[in-house]
């Protein structure tokens, strides 16, 4: 019967037009792809994609689907196809979806195990249990998660990635049958796979590392990644890999999807390749590995954040004095000698600007050999007595190394190398470079005993001059040679040409060949750009070991994950207004890659550096997580001391870092707990504001301070955008700037000053000003609590000696206090808690000062109660002390209205 009224119903009603549309569209999607088809007989395409079989929802507790993937058709460009692979999704976790694609016969290059670690981190059971006698399914999710995978058998086929809640398609790998550059390609050096984007709504931020005028990426351009020593030029390739984006969407017009939702996508492969953004799609073009997609799905950016460096490694926490201002002023030439260094720490001083580290570059070396002292010039008796002399005044000390060794007979670090035959091979014998020394091998950190090696050549210096961190450069690796390609071989000359320097240089140009060899028969093509996280992670097991403390690593080159071991600076920037600001976007690419310990040169790497800028960048820069002035030889010498203005600056700029030490320090611990950055873009803390995401001339310093530079010459006022709240500037808290909604304020800003503001909601923890970290860290503790009238304002502050290896166990001594305000009838009410209180419970913390801003004024505070005691209050000001870090934790203020 109901059989016989489907059929009625079928051939009785005319269908709706909605219908007969939907009809016709699919008529003509076929017979656009048959008519492409046949005319593909004359014009060639890359890759003509692949259907689907054998879809299996292979593990038992549903949490993967696997497919067979058959060549539709082969074509020869750029090498055959390769006619079977094998699709895997799984879900991870439930915020976490990985898609797999490889050849599904042979094994292919795959990033190693150890480096990244994969299998391993399944953390998640569905609450699906797969019923063996069901059809297989073409989507993969879990009542629990708010992903969901969908195949399409469609020719060719294609998969989504979406939100169950939204229906938002986070990743649309769906082809357009009209566009074959849209379907998969998967050659054995040519892989390639498309997803469309909604244009209007996604904002893309990441593909790195480049130099960009923009921190949201514009449309229509090609993001190049292979590791390079490309100065810091704007939009080329450069030292670090991390092909990750965070998709912040706007809300859709139906209001399914809120404004603010955000996800993240991995490419997890280390060979070159280019990223083609054109605002309505991202195309991968890869030479090489496989495909292995990450989607995370926030759905907040601190919550992806939290999702992807959960997968790819926490940041390492970073010692306390780290957070100074580091200072070197010159590369080659540019410290003569040991009284050079000594003169300028004693001008830092006179000047009384602060100053934390001491950097030596590649000039304090013996003919730019590692591990070696010039002995006219550095001689290791002077080099010691100086780095005694800045250790006792609480000052550190970080010297450079670069990865090539000196090929020299008389060099026991070249002959220890050659013992152990730990260097980068091509042809079977080392691979001869050229650098600072001259000819130099590479050791090769894949190979096992070069940890050994590494290690000990670091601990023999260690004991020689007592060093407080390493500083490693030219690690992409930067090679003063291009080799010829080795003819026999399409490793050097690869059929696809990725987009090298911006214009298609071969990519062995300026570094090692990709037919040099490492251990384990990897190649160069496949490992090129892994090689400064290995040597970062080398290095910090080599300083862990040795020093049993927590160590401090500077790497030039970066790959996923680097932020594990290593800080990262952005390398050679040039001295003029746009790369000072420039730098803005670098900063906040490296906080969403995982590296939150960045900076860029302050004033600028070269030409010479112009009095104005030097002090516009030092205002900036005192507010970089990484706070360094370092420049090239060549330049003028541009120690922040040299000009008056300019060190008037200094003295303003860093007086404040230093007072908010605590609170950039407990954004480290925020960071290693949590991969939340340090320096944010404003949609962190304002997602549904979405005039943040065009935001690239401020940021945020954790969740509420906002830093608005000047960035132009002569300017004395920004334009500076404020989102909804109050906000007080941190120089002068009587100047505020309340916004009901976000709005632009035009903001005085004149030479020596810098606009930076913290918002309502937020209580800031900290200390006084000091010419070392060390010093700033026994005064006393000053709070700001900036109420709010529709949330409680929090702030924490992370307590610990600054140097322990472990951070964040639960049986190490630190502590985590919590601090909450809320405004009530009488006034402000202050509560604390307290987690883990391990460290300094018998030590003096005293919290002398409660500054409270905004208060509405019938609520104006005459009298607090802290700990029981009346304190008095003026302009606003509460003088208070707590004798210990009992008292400090438990700090009830409870203000009264007049
Ligand atoms: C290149 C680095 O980027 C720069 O910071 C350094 O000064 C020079 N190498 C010399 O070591």
């Amino acid at each position: 019967m109901g059989a016989v009224l489907r059929s009625e119903t079928r051939t009785t009603m005319f269908p709706p037009p909605i219908t007969i549309f939907f009809y016709i569209c699919i008529c003509l999607i076929f017979c656009h792809f048959v008519t492409y088809s046949s005319s593909s007989e004359e014009i060639e395409v890359v890759g003509y994609g692949y259907t689907i079989s054998n879809v299996n929802n292979e593990d038992l507790l549903g949490t993967s689907l696997s497919a067979n993937l058959n060549l539709i058709k082969s074509s020869s460009i750029y090498g055959p196809d390769i006619p079977h692979l094998n699709l895997v999704a799984s879900l991870e976790t439930k915020d976490r979806l990985r898609v797999r694609i490889t050849d599904s016969i042979n094994q292919r290059w795959e990033i190693p195990e150890e480096v990244i670690p994969r299998s391993s981190q399944y953390s998640f059971h569905s609450l699906n249990s797969y019923d063996l006698n069901q059809e297989p399914k073409l989507s993969l999710t879990s009542p629990n998660s708010d992903l969901i995978f969908s195949l399409h058998n469609t020719i060719p086929f294609g998969f989504t990635i979406s939100r169950k809640s939204s229906n938002d398609i986070l990743f649309d790998a769906s082809p357009d049958p009209s566009d074959p550059s849209t379907f998969l390609v998967f050659k054995d050096q040519y892989l390639q796979l498309s997803s469309s984007l909604p244009r209007e709504r996604a904002s893309i931020y990441g593909l790195g590392e480049h130099t960009k005028g923009s921190f949201k990426l514009q449309p229509n351009q090609t993001l190049t990644m292979w590791n390079m020593d490309n100065g810091a030029n704007l939009d080329l390739n450069l030292y670090g890999f991390h092909p990750f984006y965070l998709d912040m969407r706007k809300g859709s017009m139906d209001g399914r999807v809120k404004a603010g939702a955000t996800h993240g996508v991995l490419l997890l492969n280390s060979n070159g390749m280019d990223v083609v953004y054109d605002g309505d799609r991202i195309t991968y073009k890869v030479i090489g590995g496989v495909f292995y997609f990450y989607i995370f799905a926030g759905s907040s950016p601190e919550q992806v954040m939290e999702q992807y460096t959960e997968f790819i490694g926490r940041p390492a926490p970073m010692p306390y004095w780290s957070f100074g201002k580091k200072i070197l002023i010159s590369t080659i030439y540019g410290y003569k000698d040991v009284s050079d260094l000594e003169n300028v720490v004693a001008n830092y001083a006179k000047a009384n600007i602060p100053l934390e580290v001491m950097w030596t570059d590649i000039d304090s070396m013996d003919a730019y050999k590692d591990f070696t002292l010039d002995p006219i010039n550095f001689p290791l008796d002077k080099m010691s007595k100086f780095v005694d002399t800045l250790h006792q005044n609480g000052q550190k000390y970080v010297p450079i190394l670069d990865p090539g060794i000196s090929v020299n007979t008389s060099y026991a670090t070249y002959i220890r190398g050659l013992e152990a035959d730990i260097y980068i091979k091509r042809n079977g014998v080392n691979y001869l470079g050229q650098v600072w020394p001259g000819p130099v091998y590479f050791p090769d950190f894949l190979n096992p005993r070069s940890q050994k090696f590494w290690g000990n050549e670091i601990k023999l210096f260690r004991e020689l001059l007592p060093f407080d961190g390493l500083w490693l450069d030219m690690n992409e690796i930067a090679n003063f040679n291009t080799s010829p390609p080795n003819p026999s071989s399409n490793l050097d000359n690869p059929p696809y040409i990725i987009n090298d320097s911006g214009t298609q240089k071969p990519i062995n140009t300026r570094t090692i060949p990709a037919t040099s060899s490492h251990y384990g028969n990897i190649t160069e093509y496949d490992a090129h750009n892994l090689y400064g996280l290995l040597q970062s992670k080398a290095t910090y097991k080599a300083l862990k070991d040795i020093t049993g403390k927590r160590p401090f690593i500077l790497s030039r080159s970066t790959f996923v994950s680097s932020g594990r071991y290593a800080a990262h600076w952005t390398g050679d920037n040039a001295a003029t207004w746009n790369d000072l600001a420039y730098s803005i976007p670098s900063i906040l690419n490296f906080g969403i890659f995982g590296i939150p310990m960045v900076g860029a040169d302050i004033c600028g790497f070269g030409p010479n550096t112009t009095e104005e800028l030097c002090r516009r960048w030092i205002q900036l820069g005192a507010f970089y997580p990484f706070a360094r002035d370092h420049s090239d030889k060549s330049s003028t010498r541009q120690e922040l001391y040299l000009w008056d203005s300019v060190a008037s600056s200094a003295r303003k700029v860093l007086g404040l870092r230093y007072r908010l030490l605590p609170y950039l320090y407990t954004l480290m611990y925020e960071s290693h707990t949590k991969g939340t950055p340090i320096a944010r873009p404003l949609f962190f803390s304002f997602p549904e504001d979405v005039t943040t995401y065009d935001i690239n001339s401020q940021f945020l310093l954790g969740k509420g301070v906002l830093v608005s530079p000047v960035l132009e010459s002569g300017a004395v006022t920004v334009n500076a955008y404020f989102p909804a709240g109050n906000w007080f500037d941190l120089f002068n808290v009587s100047n505020s700037v309340s916004a009901e909604s976000g709005k632009y304020v035009t903001l005085d800003a004149p030479s020596d000053h810098i606009n930076v503001h913290v918002g309502e909601g937020n209580i800031l923890v900290m200390q006084g000003e000091a010419m070392t970290t060390e010093a700033a860290r026994k005064t006393v503790f000053h709070l700001v609590v900036v109420v709010s009238r529709s949330q409680t304002s929090y702030g924490q502050v992370y307590l610990d000696d600054g140097e322990t290896l472990e951070v964040s166990g639960e049986n190490e001594e630190w502590t985590l206090v919590r601090f909450y305000a809320v405004l009530h009838n009488n006034g402000v009410f202050i509560t604390s808690d307290i987690v883990n209180a391990r460290f300094a419970l018998d030590q003096r913390l005293i919290i002398e000062k409660i500054t409270f801003l905004g208060i509405p004024k019938k609520k104006r505070l005459s009298k607090v109660n802290l700990a029981s005691n009346e304190l008095n209050i003026e302009n606003g000001i509460v003088q208070t002390h707590a004798d210990n870090l009992s008292q400090f934790i438990s700090i009830e203020v409870s203000a009264l209205s007049q």
